[in-house]
């Protein structure tokens, strides 16, 4: 195991009807002037707006400034709407209901609003957040963890490059976790979560150079097989709110800091190769990991025979690192999770520019054990 620093001050509070009791001690506990961000519709259709709503005004929090419509894979453009309008309106507390993407969008206000220049040179490395408005959020969601980690990605609308970045200063404040806000969330999102939560454990666990790693070794595989069992159960039955509950537990667990502590240094290279193809094709995010994760591990196989074989043993009980990575991938199948370029609607041709965007991300995230033609060769075995 290697020295680590681990600092995540997020206030968590989780359980059933949370929202009602504690969104809106939370929030005016942090300002008095609210920015409420959220999505398209998902909120106002499954009653989540009218308790949060409620909850605000409970707390005496009338001045709530309301920026919907984030689109999944968050854009730019937007994000800069929301900066002028949060800064127009001279807001004091961001409160952000909905999934990674409007948890991601929202940091990416509260950071903007004190920054002069374009809000893209933080994702782009041109700068980093001095400061940001604090932070409540309400996710909706269970994924990519935004709910209690410093990340924040975004897509700029123009380049179609998808960008994210860590700051200490965008760890929300406090998350109010409901579960029962994420009962109607649909199977084919129900299933990208699931994708999404393993690939977060999986990064680390392989690509970490740490050599004994019981701690985070098992973390991984007791989280893994947890997030598979709950996705099978909610996919079976979506009202199973004690699935739903470990779901959302599981997917904060999985990319908040603390798996990945001790591991060492690591690459991202699954998140590398995917964000080229939902920052392109505005696919989901989870749906793009899908189809990378099997073939990534093919590639990867001389590179990680232990970790790969010990992998299929912990979480499938089975004996050969060949037949973990068919199961997992029968697993993604199983759930309706693509797992082919063609499946995702992504084109063959477009491989070579696609390795381009993946290696310019790799350059900026400090992974360089990937040439271009290693990334051509893992999209190409996932064209099959
Ligand atoms: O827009 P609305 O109407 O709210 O609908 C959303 C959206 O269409 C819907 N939804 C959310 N909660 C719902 C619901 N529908 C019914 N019931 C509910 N309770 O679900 C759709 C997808 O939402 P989105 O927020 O896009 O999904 P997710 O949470 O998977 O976030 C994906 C984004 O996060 C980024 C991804 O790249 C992607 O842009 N990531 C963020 C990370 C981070 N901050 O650490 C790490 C990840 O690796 C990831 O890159
Ligand atoms: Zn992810």
């Amino acid at each position: 195991m290697k020295a680590f620093e681990f600092h995540n001050p997020t206030k968590v509070i989780f359980g059933n009807g949370t929202v009602s009791e504690a969104t809106g001690l939370a929030v005016a506990d942090a300002g008095s002037k609210v920015l409420l961000v959220y999505g398209k519709q998902s909120i106002k259709r499954n009653g989540t707006y009218d308790k949060v709503i409620s909850s605000l005004k409970a707390a005496g929090l009338t001045d709530v400034v309301e920026f919907s419509g984030v689109k999944s894979n968050p854009c730019l453009s937007h994000l800069k709407e929301g900066v002028a309008i949060a800064r127009e309106a001279a807001v004091d507390v961001i409160l952000a209901v909905g999934g990674g993407s409007v948890m991601d969008e929202a940091k990416g206000i509260a950071a903007g609003v004190f920054y002069n220049g374009d809000p893209w040179d933080f994702y782009s490395g041109a700068a980093a957040p001095e400061q940001a408005l604090p932070l409540i959020v309400v996710p909706t969601l269970p994924a990519t963890a935004s709910e209690m980690n410093s990340g924040t990605v975004i897509t700029n609308d123009v380049t179609q490059e998808k960008y994210g970045f860590f700051s200490e200063h965008l760890f929300p404040k406090v998350a109010v976790m409901d579960p029962e806000l994420t009962h109607t969330v649909p199977k084919d999102y129900t299933a990208y979560s699931g994708v999404d939560a393993i690939s977060h454990l999986i990064e680390g666990y392989f690509t970490g150079d740490a050599k004994w790693t019981p701690i985070q070794d098992r973390y991984v595989e007791g989280l893994a097989k947890t997030i598979m069992e709950a996705t099978d159960r909610i996919l079976e039955n979506p009202e199973d709110n004690e699935a739903r509950s470990v779901m959302m537990w599981s997917a904060t667990l999985a990319w908040n800091g603390l798996g990945v502590s001790g591991v060492g240094n690591m690459g991202f290279p699954n998140h590398m190769i995917e964000h080229p193809l939902s920052g392109r094709y505005d696919i989901a995010h989870g749906a793009g990991l899908s189809i990378v994760i099997p073939a990534w591990m093919r590639f990867v196989l001389d590179r990680y025979p232990e970790k790969l074989a010990r992998f299929a043993r912990e979480v499938f009980g089975l004996d050969s690192a060949e037949e973990g990575i068919d199961a997992l991938e029968a697993w993604f199948k199983k759930i309706k999770s693509p797992t082919t370029l063609a499946e995702g609607g992504i084109p063959a041709e477009e491989i070579p520019s696609i390795a381009d965007d993946a290696i310019k991300l790799g350059h900026l995230w400090g992974i360089s054990d990937y040439t271009h033609q290693d990334v051509v060769c893992i999209l190409n075995s996932a064209a099959k």
